[in-house]
């Protein structure tokens, strides 16, 4: 049918021309099916499907037609148009699939390549042990402290009743950093040599002279000896000390104590048993024996630190009037509990630094 002739209309329609709505579908069709991604078909759509469209155009031309050919005529566009939109669809769909399978291949992850990350280092078993304790005596109320390694002689051994002529203080091997303004034995820091520390007890001194009490703190941490690095001594090794000085303490809150300690640290058979011993800085002194069931060479009491109640010649050195205060205090080695606990016999082993030692005591969480 055509109405290019018809005399009776002086206009031409020539958009609603068969051939012309086919051009506009068959055009379409081509352009969509060449554009290469969704950008492209995007920059299409106006042309194709927009006001200005072939279409578009077509469809108001029917106003313009004699009322017997409207029906006909918009059925004719409307299928075009009808054409045109799904063509546009179809390839919207097929360009989205094809692009969401590009993204899954382009972010894929092959989980099987070998990766450039460094192997995971380890903490230290005696780190590990140090924290420990650390949590143990928190969960009990007492405070971490801190002390200097490089210390004043006078914290070190004056202020814990080690005077210079005393025996105590020549066992203790000593590493002198640097000499005082009148030598050993000073009665006050500034005049008192300089010292690596020779144990973790100086900084009960230091607690004590700069807090009151109550005082409720441990001190996990290094300590020096003039020592040859062998199998069961080393020039660097670490300690942790304990002090508490309240009102009306005595030995029995030390020896509670120290049992809950053990079991926290060795499990719930472990207990403690005190042998009178001596310390300066204590009076009554002990030796503390551990009961340890897990023992390699079976079920036994292993030696394990000093304690005892705090010496009155102490705190009075640290200026807290022992009428009034009473305390006890505790010190023990980390280096040996790692070795009775966990089969450490080699002391150089610790030392070493190799991360597979480390890595092998994967037991405290
Ligand atoms: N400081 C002592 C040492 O290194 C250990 C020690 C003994 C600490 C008795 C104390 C104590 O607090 O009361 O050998």
């Amino acid at each position: 049918m055509t109405y290019r002739n018809d005399p009776y209309d002086p206009k031409q329609p020539a958009l609603l021309d068969q051939t012309a709505l086919d051009d506009a579908v068959a055009g379409a069709d081509k352009a969509f099916a060449g554009a290469g991604d969704l950008d492209a078909l995007a920059a299409l759509k106006h042309q194709h499907l927009g006001d200005k469209a072939p279409v578009s155009l077509a469809r108001r031309e029917i106003g313009s037609l004699p009322p017997a050919a409207k029906a006909d005529a918009g059925k004719r566009v409307n299928l075009a148009r009808v054409a045109i939109q799904s063509a546009f669809d179809a390839r919207l769909a097929a360009l989205t699939a094809e692009r969401e399978e590009r993204v899954l291949v382009q972010e894929t992850v092959d989980v099987t390549l070998p990766t450039g990350r460094r192997p995971a280092g380890a903490q230290h078993p005696l780190t590990k042990i140090m924290e420990r304790v650390g949590d143990l005596f928190v969960s009990m109320g007492y405070e971490v402290a801190e002390g200097p390694e490089v210390e004043w002689e006078w914290y070190n051994f004056d202020a814990l009743n080690m005077h210079p002529d005393h025996p105590a203080r020549s066992m203790m091997d000593t590493f002198f950093v640097a000499a005082g303004s009148d030598g050993a034995g000073a009665h006050r820091e500034e005049d008192s040599r300089i010292v690596l520390r020779t144990h973790t007890s100086p900084v009960q001194a230091r607690t004590m002279t700069t807090r009151r009490p109550p005082i409720y703190i441990v001190c996990p941490g290094r300590a020096y000896r003039t020592d040859e690095l062998d199998a069961t001594h080393t020039p660097v090794f670490h300690q942790v000390e304990g002090l508490v000085v309240d009102k009306g303490i005595t030995m029995g809150h030390l020896k509670g104590t120290l049992d809950k300690f053990v079991k926290g640290m060795f499990g719930e058979q472990a207990r403690t048993r005190l042998r009178p011993s001596y310390f300066p800085f204590v009076e009554p002194g002990a030796e503390i024996d551990l009961w340890f069931p897990q023992h390699r060479d079976g079920p036994r009491w292993v030696e394990w630190g000093g304690c005892g109640m705090v010496n009155p010649r102490v705190l009075r050195a640290c200026g807290i009037d022992p009428e009034e205060y009473s305390g006890f205090a505790f010190g023990m080695g980390i280096e040996r509990a790692l070795m009775f606990r966990n089969e450490a016999p080699d002391m150089r082993d610790m030392v070493e630094g190799d991360v597979r030692y480390a890595r092998a005591f994967g037991w405290e969480a």
